[in-house]
């Protein structure tokens, strides 16, 4: 990887944006890369503006490498303002261009917030989501970090021989 393009990353992920749930979402899609089992989840509001209807806001939560979360962060600026149309015409190297060009081995790391993108505006065309409702919990509550729905692990004790 490129000193420039890790200094991007590390600018991206040092202030990333748009971190989060966004409880009044009009949709959220959910994906799991198949490459690294990482997840990036992204809530999409949509406003009307001149008669078109365009993205608000995106926001997005991942469990992925730092590329993810940069990627995501530029990516949710980036697509402010677009129609679903236009966002969905957006490839993983679209989405992350303002980074730079990615190396091959961190290419599905853009992939993922593409796919996270596709499954929000265009469910149907994408592979089933964990949680694709608007009212989705956070990933987090997903996942069980910090909720009470924690794996308990229970040590037996076993009898001495
Ligand atoms: Fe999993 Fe980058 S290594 S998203």
């Amino acid at each position: 990887m490129s000193d420039d393009l890790q200094q991007r990353i590390q600018a991206a992920i040092a202030d990333p944006k748009n971190v989060g749930e966004l409880p009044d979402a009009d949709a959220v899609g959910t994906v799991g890369s198949p490459d690294c089992g990482d997840m990036l989840r992204m809530w999409i509001k949509f406003k009307d503006e001149g008669g078109r209807r365009v993205i608000d806001r995106a926001t997005f939560q991942t469990f992925g490498c730092e590329t993810a979360i940069a990627v995501a962060s530029v990516a949710t600026e980036l697509i402010s303002g677009k129609t679903a149309d236009e966002a969905l015409n957006l490839s993983g190297a679209d989405l992350s261009a303002p980074l730079g060009a990615l190396p091959p081995m961190k290419i599905h790391c853009a992939q993922l917030v593409e796919g996270a993108l596709r499954s929000a505006l265009a469910p149907e065309q994408s592979a089933p989501a964990p949680a694709a409702a608007p009212n989705a919990p956070t990933l987090f509550d997903q996942l069980g970090v910090g909720s009470e729905k924690q794996v308990k692990v229970v040590l037996h004790k076993t009898p001495n021989p």
